[in-house]
């Protein structure tokens, strides 16, 4: 059982971690990294499950790195940090992840939803790089992950200034996809969640790592891969089912083959 994290699946194939160290404000500390990475890794196993929601609480999504324990690790600390390897897990996972983002998103914590496929926020949210304040950086991703979703004025003024933005701002600028009140953030991206996981699952799957492959690769590159998936689908039975659904006009019953 995971200390903290609550986990839960309150649909099937929708599976909802939210992270729970209140006294803290979600800050990552190593344990939470830890459980969290495990916790995707299950999903990942798990054929039932096709969305993951990844939310926090009221007053913070998370707040960065944990500050007490990283004033406790030196450079050598930091070169060995088992932190890294709990990152690079997450950033790995291969289903959908939504996060559903109340109050603060700093720091990792902004990293963190960064690694979302999607963000939903309320308008209350908070997404900042406040390293700089600490005389650090960015270290999981914020420079690079940021600079691609905000494009490179607004990433430079975040990161250099460690002012956060708004979530207004932050849905113009493209970190965001939809903007909520807060009580009803996590119910929308539920939502989205229960939408794709009615569609066909390797259609999303493709289709996730094509528009992935768009955030590393040239244009070209792209092209070729999103024509092998999009040929590759043509030989699934669920493409058969989608288009005699549609023939006869009656939902889709999607088997993942
Ligand atoms: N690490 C550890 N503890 C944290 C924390 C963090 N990142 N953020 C908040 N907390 C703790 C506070 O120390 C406080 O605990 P105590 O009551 O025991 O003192 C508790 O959470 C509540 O926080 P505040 O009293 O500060 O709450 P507030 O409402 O007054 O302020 C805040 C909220 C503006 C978010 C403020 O807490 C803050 O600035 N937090 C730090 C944000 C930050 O700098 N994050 C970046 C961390 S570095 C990083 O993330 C590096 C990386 O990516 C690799």
């Amino acid at each position: 059982m995971p200390h903290t994290l609550a986990v839960q699946t309150p649909e099937p194939g929708i599976r909802l971690v939210t992270l729970q160290r209140p006294q803290a404000l979600n800050a990552l500390n190593t344990e939470l990294l830890g459980e969290l990475s495990a916790e995707l890794d299950g999903a990942e196993q798990d054929e039932a499950i096709r969305v993951v929601v990844l939310t926090g609480s009221r007053k913070a999504f998370a707040a960065g790195a944990d500050i007490k324990e990283m004033a406790e690790r030196d450079l050598v600390g930091i070169l060995d940090d088992p932190r890294q390897q709990h990152w690079q897990r997450i950033a790995r996972f291969g289903k959908p992840l939504i996060a559903a983002v109340n109050g603060y998103a700093l720091g990792g914590g902004c990293e963190l939803a960064m690694h979302a496929d999607i963000i939903v926020a309320s308008e209350d949210a908070l997404f900042g790089q406040p390293e700089i304040n600490l005389g650090i950086m960015p270290g999981a991703g914020g420079t690079q992950r940021l600079l691609r979703a905000v494009g490179k004025s607004l990433a430079m003024q975040m990161v250099l200034t460690g002012e956060p933005i708004g979530a207004r701002l932050a849905q113009q600028a493209g970190l965001v996809s939809e903007v909520t009140q807060p009580e009803l953030t996590l119910e929308r991206a539920l939502q989205i969640a229960r939408r794709i996981a009615e569609k066909a699952p390797l259609a999303v799957r493709l289709a996730r790592e094509a528009l992935l492959k768009a955030m590393d690769t040239d244009l070209a590159s792209g092209l070729r891969f999103e024509r092998h998936a999009f040929t590759l689908l043509a030989g699934t039975r669920d493409r058969d089912e989608g288009i005699r659904a549609f023939m006869e006009k009656r939902p889709p019953e999607y088997q993942g083959r």
